[in-house]
């Protein structure tokens, strides 16, 4: 991973767009919706951008947007590079490397997952307290550049504390938010349905889901949802000093749980479903954590 060349795209970046960039969100696969919340929007297509990969997953535009969200400037990922594609590990973590150069404190990774957890319902949000990396990869293996972090960074935290209770806090307020509308317009005692869990996700490399067996043994380490991305980032991000925030929309129950078997299709179209709940929970934690 060349600091050099992440400088370049920075570079690039601030000759288009200007300002002190707060916050980054990735957004995962069917999860593109909250890009539409950015005003004043400068899109830029990642073949734009000097070093980038492309991305060439169904679902994934492959753009960043620039702009702001109700006055915090945040850059948006839609769509991101993932291993499976057969990508280098550093060109999967390459735009956090940018990002971090850009100034930006703290990201916000998204994904679509599968639960691992039986009590966890299709179409709700799981908030990540901490991963198991068993991609097979560290994103930081090779030489190490001290400008981006130091050789052996600490993963106590990977993901922030304090976010992650901002998240809860938003996403509460939400859920009886709605019950309390639901019950003017219905005029029956609504029960409020907390849409989001927290819990450990496990990246794999993919790109074939997980037979029965491997969930079961996934379970057995104390996985709560499973995917193919976020952990790269989330490291990276971590070595260069980020705080993270990460979310898994939980599009499947993961192999052998239901006995249905899972599609790519199916994981849009529940990421499409949530959509509505999933901008509006972003736009707010945003705001909390942009001020
Ligand atoms: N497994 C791995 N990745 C996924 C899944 C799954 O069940 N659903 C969405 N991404």
């Amino acid at each position: 991973m060349s600091y050099e060349k992440a400088v370049e795209a920075a570079e690039f970046i601030k000759s288009k767009y200007n300002k002190e960039i707060k916050i980054a969100v990735v957004l995962g696969s069917g999860l593109g919706a909250f890009a539409d919340e950015v005003e004043n929007a400068v899109k830029i297509p990642y073949e734009e951008i000097p070093n980038f990969a492309q991305s060439t997953v169904e679902g994934h535009a492959g753009r960043l947007i620039l702009g702001e969200v109700e006055g915090v400037s945040v850059a948006v990922q839609q769509g991101r590079f993932h291993y499976y594609e057969g990508y280098g590990i550093e060109q999967v973590v390459f735009p956090v490397r940018m990002l971090g150069l850009l100034g930006v404190k703290s990201l916000i990774l998204t994904n679509a997952a599968g639960s691992v957890n039986t009590d966890f319902k299709q179409g709700s949000l799981m908030l990540i307290r901490d991963h198991i990396n068993l991609m097979g990869i560290n994103p930081l293996r090779g030489e190490n550049d001290e400008r981006f972090g130091v050789r052996f960074p600490d993963m106590t935290e990977v993901y922030s504390l304090e976010y992650q209770e901002i998240v809860i806090a938003e996403a509460k307020k939400m859920a009886q938010e709605k019950a309390v509308r639901r019950e003017i317009e219905t005029g029956k005692k609504q029960t409020i349905n907390y849409f989001l869990r927290r819990g450990v996700y496990c990246g794999l490399s993919g790109p074939s889901y997980e037979t029965p067996a491997e969930i079961r043994l996934l379970r057995l380490l104390g996985t709560d949802a499973v995917g193919m991305s976020t952990v790269p980032e989330a490291i990276t991000a971590r070595h260069t000093g980020m705080n993270v925030i990460g979310i898994s929309c939980i599009t499947n129950m993961a192999a052998g749980i239901s006995g249905d078997v899972i599609h790519h299709e199916e994981v849009m179209e529940i990421g499409a479903k949530v959509a509505a709940t999933f901008k509006e929970l972003l736009r707010r934690v945003v705001l909390r954590i942009g001020f």
